[in-house]
Parts: C-alpha cells; sequence; structure tokens
C-alpha cells in the first residue's frame, strides 16, 4: 500500500517533533520545514533524522513561513496527503515586541499554505492548523469554551491566530478544501520551550535542587491554565484530519490550576518547604531550609506581565 505523505512546518518545535515521532509510527513517509538559523535548531529532530534518514521516510527542507516561495515549491515537489502547519511564533507575551513579524508568521504564514494548495489543485490534500485556546481571550460567564464560543483575542499573536483560524474556515467553504482548525488549549512536555511558564519554573527548580543560588523572576502567577501533555494532542491533531467530513475541535482537558498552584505543586513533588509572602507585584516565595531559615526562591518582576494579562 502507498505510504501517506506528510509536510509538518514548524517540526522543529515541541509539537512538530512529536507529531513526526507519531506519523512515523504509522509508517508516513514525513517532510518537515526547517527555516535557516545561523545556530542549531534541530535538537528536538536530531534523534528521528538519524533514526528514519536512511529509511528515505524522514527528510528536512529550508523554508519559512514568510517566504511564499519557498512553501510553494515544496507543496508543488511533495504533493502531500496531509499538511500540519505547526510553525508559529508562538510566544504570546513576545508578540506583543514583535508585532509585524507575528502577524506575517503566525497569520500570513497560513494563508500562503492556503494557497498554495487552492493554486496548485491538489484535491486530496488536507490541511490542519493549530489554532489555539488564546483565540477566547476572555472568559465567558461561566468559564466554558466550546467551538461555537466568541472569539475576543488579547495579543497580537492571538489576533494572528484570529486571523489564520477564519483564513482556514473560509478556504475550506470557497474552495472545498479539507482544512480544520484545531483550537487546542496549553499543552507541554519535556520538550517545551524555556520560556513558556512551565518549563521556565521546572528548570530552575531541578537547579535549586541541584545547588543554585539563583531567583526566580515571574510574571502573573494568578493566571489560571488547562494544561494538557503535548504527546496526547498531537494524536489528536491527526485525528482530526481522519475525519469524514473536515470542522474545528477544541481540546482541552477540562481543568485549569493557576501558575501559583503549579509552583506549589512541583515543589511539593520535591520535598521542598516554601513559603508565600506579600501580594501583587510585592508577592514573593520562600524556600525553608533544613536549619529553618529562609531562602528567597521567586519574586514578580513586572517585565513578565502582559499589557494585558488574562486570568
Ligand atoms: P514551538 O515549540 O514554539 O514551535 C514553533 C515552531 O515554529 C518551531 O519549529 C519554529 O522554528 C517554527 N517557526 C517559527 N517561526 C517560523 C517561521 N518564520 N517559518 C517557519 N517556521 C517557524 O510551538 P509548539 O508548542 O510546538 O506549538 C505548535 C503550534 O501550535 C504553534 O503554532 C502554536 O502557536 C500552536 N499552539 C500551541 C499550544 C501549546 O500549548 N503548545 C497551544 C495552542 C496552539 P524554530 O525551532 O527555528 O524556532
Ligand atoms: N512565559 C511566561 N513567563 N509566562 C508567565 C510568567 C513568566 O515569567 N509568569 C507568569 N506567566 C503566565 C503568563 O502570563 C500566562 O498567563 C501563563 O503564565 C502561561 O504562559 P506561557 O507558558 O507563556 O503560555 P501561554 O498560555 O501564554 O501561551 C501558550 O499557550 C497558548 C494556548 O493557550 C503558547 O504555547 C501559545 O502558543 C498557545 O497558543
Amino acid at each position: 500500500m502507498k505510504k501517506k505523505i506528510a509536510l509538518i512546518s514548524g517540526i522543529t518545535g515541541q509539537d512538530g517533533s512529536y507529531l513526526a515521532e507519531f506519523l512515523l509510527k504509522k509508517n508516513y513517509i514525513v517532510h518537515g520545514i526547517k527555516r535557516k538559523s545561523s545556530s542549531f535548531n534541530t535538537e528536538r529532530v536530531d534523534h528521528i533524522y538519524e533514526n528514519y534518514q536512511k529509511s528515505k521516510n524522514f527528510y528536512l527542507h529550508y523554508g519559512d513561513l514568510i517566504d511564499s516561495n519557498s512553501l510553494f515549491n515544496l507543496v508543488h515537489k511533495i504533493k502531500p496527503d496531509e499538511i500540519y502547519n505547526l510553525g508559529a511564533q508562538s510566544h504570546v507575551g513576545h508578540s506583543f515586541e514583535i508585532p509585524e513579524y507575528t502577524s506575517e508568521v503566525t497569520g500570513i504564514g497560513t494563508l500562503r499554505f492556503l494557497e498554495a494548495i487552492r493554486f496548485l489543485n491538489l484535491k486530496k490534500t488536507k490541511f490542519y492548523q493549530a489554532s489555539t485556546s488564546e483565540l477566547f481571550g476572555q472568559k465567558d460567564k461561566r468559564n466554558v469554551f466550546s467551538e461555537r464560543s466568541n472569539l475576543v483575542p488579547k495579543s497580537p499573536y492571538g489576533v494572528s491566530k484570529l486571523y489564520s483560524y477564519w483564513i482556514t474556515k473560509l478556504y475550506r467553504e470557497a474552495y472545498g478544501i479539507f482544512a480544520c482548525n484545531g483550537i487546542l488549549f496549553n499543552h507541554e512536555s519535556p520538550r517545551r520551550g524555556e520560556t513558556f511558564v512551565t518549563r521556565k519554573i521546572t528548570m530552575f527548580l531541578a537547579k535549586k535542587y541541584f545547588g543554585s543560588k539563583e531567583v526566580l523572576k515571574l510574571g502573573n502567577i494568578n493566571a489560571k491554565r488547562d494544561w494538557g501533555h503535548a504527546k496526547d494532542y498531537v494524536e489528536l491533531q491527526w485525528k482530526m484530519l481522519q475525519k469524514k467530513t473536515p470542522t474545528d475541535y477544541v481540546i482541552a482537558t477540562g481543568k485549569s490550576y493557576s501558575v501559583k498552584e503549579f509552583i506549589n505543586f512541583c515543589c511539593n513533588y520535591l520535598k521542598f518547604k516554601i513559603i508565600w509572602k506579600g501580594s501583587g507585584l510585592n508577592t514573593k516565595c520562600f524556600l525553608i531550609k533544613s536549619d529553618g531559615s529562609k531562602e528567597l526562591l521567586i519574586k514578580i518582576d513586572k517585565k513578565y506581565y502582559r499589557p494585558v494579562d488574562i486570568d
């Protein structure tokens, strides 16, 4: 039987690397897009390259979501059965500092892929768009979100993803492209980028466990998130493209916790005794040492608050 062919943008990221592993196990041929960088950026997929490149099941190509030609040429050459658009400037906080770049990559990048499928008349190519719970932006009265909730993003990242969401829907309706939005809540793993809050905290606490003297600076620790595991969520991305008809899906665990609760959980796991003092910007967390003395562990730094921070 002919092997299915997948093309993944953002293959060097958390989800891209797990999705590549998942699809290779399902006997797909996987092509990934990596962007040009002056330093190594394939750490998350190097092990896959070593295992699958010889069997001609795994390929990496240079390309960029802001470069139409590279995307068009790859789609033309590979003619994938499935495209997973996971590439993005994916950091919400950073999107306030680089809003135009974020819009180009995270917003218009999606259009570039859809136009390639449309222009090349690839009737059998299915398209997955990595949409996000950041589309919702704000709580509704019941704090329950669904595929029918209002979309009111609160960051340049969220606004860019909103464009991608609508253009994906539009190309599905206008041109009959099999295109799905996966509206995913946060999902984490040991491969999560180190500037996202879960990894920032766990990396810091691991170093502290081994004697580091650093103090962790955080933003809004009262913010709540619904955290799942990336490995589970990439399987659902694939499942969406295996359905008979394309539509959009929200993926979440249904349980949310604050950043502070996450810290308490991690400290408990490491058997760190901690105490919280103060409130707001003056909140501090201290580690109680075996001799009863206190060491400053965490403090709040305004720098890590977002202009619109959603609890
Ligand atoms: P990630 O680890 O930040 O990976 C992002 C990927 O996009 C990386 O491979 C990155 O390449 C690539 N990329 C960045 N700019 C690019 C450009 N201009 N052209 C081509 N590729 C580019 O993100 P993730 O956590 O795996 O998330 C995957 C997708 O799901 C993203 O679109 C994200 O916005 C979305 N999403 C994530 C979550 C979550 O909780 N993880 C939730 C909802 C939606 P480099 O490695 O070179 O930086
Ligand atoms: N990054 C970071 N750094 N976040 C902090 C910090 C800090 O020092 N202190 C508090 N936070 C809070 C943020 O304000 C946010 O409310 C929460 O921790 C989670 O932040 P991130 O881990 O950066 O993730 P995110 O929720 O903003 O965005 C991630 O999930 C989205 C889905 O909801 C990203 O993966 C997005 O790409 C994704 O769409």
